[in-house]
């Protein structure tokens, strides 16, 4: 799918000035890409940059006689393989969510049965605005895929969420796409449910370990390198969700799409998991959080003047066991790093904490821990099911392939009808 044609529209932000490189990134992975600029997008980037770059006249107006004489819009929209929205304004997604057509960008994207992608970009309030909520979820139940936004520096000098995804990582994401399904017919929804299980739904994920401060300059932490928590986001992402990456202290690159919320502490992840869980769908706990935290945390290094010290713990809040309180609540999957025993302590774990299903894999010194790969063991109420030794990234879509299953299958019981009782009937 590489000599894939991108219809690539840019909408008028800050944001335009990274088209030029997102141009490149894809046409270095073989795709032939026609940009397709707003007038406001004209504003940030110059048409002969975008022209240089893709090798094509930029299109911009719907009254351009030349334009449409060489390839009519409807052409033009039956040309792509993909689409693909980067900047997309606040402005453009409320105009494709309302289906708008008075300019040549929004009346493609109408026009249009392939597959649709943007990447949002605007200022972290704007991004959190409800108006600008409401058009997201719109969008994702109509089947649109939705990279980003990310957090970060903005261009207003502001903090937040609310950056383009990189040119790179949106472009491997057009790649990624054996997932993707490809030019679809004219019902869209159904045809994005059976490759994106996910598509409309919110999942948050916490991956990495904690760090429990000692000092200013010493933690307390558990080994993790956040791999398998990553790439269930990446994987989730693939499935068509809007992910929520609630992150310990890590070294890996966020999935692009994901929004990543970084944490220090078991009461910070706490914390955060807490502030985002409403209206989340699935929740995926997949920190090694710590158990315990200090009591106290000393404001200064503690020197080494004594020959023992003894450090006071108390417990950490769990935050797994608090979503799972929660009602109504996330489908809920929780991890069990077990050195021993782990069926009895998985399923043990299910129980106690209410969960919906749990993954469990063996840990030692062999196994595990900063590996790129695993085997893992899980567990429901009413089944179970192993999985060997795989990549994290392949095991990752095939643990969200089960738990897409399972949540759908737990949405059906809730909403079935309750059947009368046999003894009742005459
Ligand atoms: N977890 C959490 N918050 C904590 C501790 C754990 O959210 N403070 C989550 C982990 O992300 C993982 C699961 O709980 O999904 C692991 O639980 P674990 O700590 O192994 O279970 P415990 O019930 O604490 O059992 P034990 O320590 O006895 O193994």
């Amino acid at each position: 799918m590489n000599s894939q044609n991108i219809l690539l529209g840019v909408s008028g932000g800050i944001a335009a000035y990274k088209a030029p490189e997102l141009v490149r990134r894809l046409t270095e992975r073989g795709a032939t890409v026609q940009v397709v600029a707003t007038q406001s997008a004209l504003e940030f980037v110059t048409a002969t940059t975008l022209q240089a770059v893709s090798g094509r006249p930029v299109r911009s107006s719907l009254w351009d006689p030349a334009a449409e004489a060489a390839m009519g819009h409807i052409e033009l929209a039956r040309w792509a393989d993909q689409v693909l929205i980067a900047p997309a304004t606040a402005e453009f997604m409320s105009r494709l969510a309302a289906g708008g057509a008075a300019d040549l960008l929004s009346t493609l994207c109408l026009a249009s049965e392939a597959p649709l992608t943007i990447a949002p970009a605007m200022n972290r309030v704007m991004w959190a605005h409800p108006a600008v909520q409401a058009n997201r979820e719109i969008l994702e139940r109509r089947g649109v895929r939705i990279v980003g936004p990310d957090a970060g520096d903005q261009a207003c000098g502001e903090q937040g969420l609310g950056r383009m995804s990189e040119p790179d990582a949106i472009a491997a994401l057009m790649f990624a796409g054996e997932a993707l399904p490809g030019r679809q017919g004219p019902v869209r929804p159904a045809a994005i449910s059976k490759s994106r299980p996910l598509a409309g739904k919110t999942v948050l994920i916490t991956a990495g370990p904690t760090h429990e401060a000692i000092d200013p300059v010493r933690y307390i932490t558990n080994r993790s390198s956040g791999k398998m928590g990553y790439a269930l986001a990446e994987a989730a992402l693939l499935a068509g969700a809007r992910v929520i990456l609630v992150s310990g202290p890590v070294n890996l690159a966020t999935p692009a799409g994901a929004e990543r919320v970084d944490v220090e502490s078991a009461e910070d992840l706490y914390k955060a998991t807490h502030a985002h869980i409403k209206g989340t769908d699935i929740f995926i706990a997949a920190a090694a959080v710590a158990d315990y935290q200090l009591q106290q945390v000393a404001k200064h290094k503690i020197k080494k003047s004594q020959v023992e010290i003894s450090l006071e713990l108390t417990r950490a809040p769990d935050t797994l066991a608090s979503v799972a309180k929660l009602s109504p609540g996330p489908f809920t999957v929780g991890f069990a790093a077990e050195t021993t025993r782990l069926r009895d302590y998985a399923r043990g774990k299910l129980q106690n904490k209410n969960l919906d299903m749990i993954v469990a894999n063996q840990v030692g010194p062999d196994e595990g821990f900063d590996k790129d790969d695993n085997a893992v063991e899980v567990f429901w109420p009413t089944g179970e099911k192993s999985f060997p030794k795989a990549l994290k990234t392949e095991l990752a879509r095939d643990l969200i392939a089960l738990i897409a299953e399972r949540y759908q299958e737990r949405l059906n019981a809730s909403t079935q009808p309750d059947l009368p009782a046999l003894s009742s009937r005459p």
